[in-house]
């Protein structure tokens, strides 16, 4: 019978979790929704924290992650690179990615996806490596 003790605990606790579930909700409007701990926009995620999956960066081309100010690429097939989106120019973050390029939009500053090395000024430093693993199908932070 101890099965059935846990039932009213159990109907108990999901009905504290509804009202903690509104708060929550209500907290999200302000704008913790990277599924992180929120922190301060742009910060990288912790070690071992999932990026994306590895069929998500297109073989030749990349994602730009903004929440993790992360930029992923697959240069060639199964070889996986990070960058920091934070543009080395004046610090904006880069948005889009064309052909074999990532792009900053504040004064057009191209980075290679192989290396990050600037492919097109004024930027004149490459975008910051980042380290980070590849596990099954997902890609972690190292
Ligand atoms: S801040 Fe990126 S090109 Fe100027």
């Amino acid at each position: 019978m101890s099965a059935a003790d846990f039932r009213p605990t159990r109907r108990i606790v999901f009905q504290g979790l509804g009202a903690l579930g509104v708060a929550a909700a209500l907290a999200g409007c302000s704008g913790a929704a990277t599924g992180g701990d929120g922190g301060g926009g742009g910060a990288v995620p912790e070690a071992g924290s999932v990026l994306a999956t590895t069929s998500e960066v297109p073989v030749g081309g990349g994602i730009v992650l903004p929440d993790a100010n992360l930029v992923l690429t697959q240069p060639t097939a199964g070889d996986f690179k990070a960058f920091s989106a934070t543009c080395t120019h004046t610090g904006t973050q880069v948005n889009a990615i064309d052909g074999t390029d990532i792009v900053c939009p504040n004064h057009g500053s191209r980075f290679s996806i192989t290396d990050g090395s600037v492919t097109n000024p004024p930027a004149s430093s490459p975008l910051e490596p980042i380290a980070i693993k590849v596990d099954g199908d997902n890609i972690l932070t190292a």
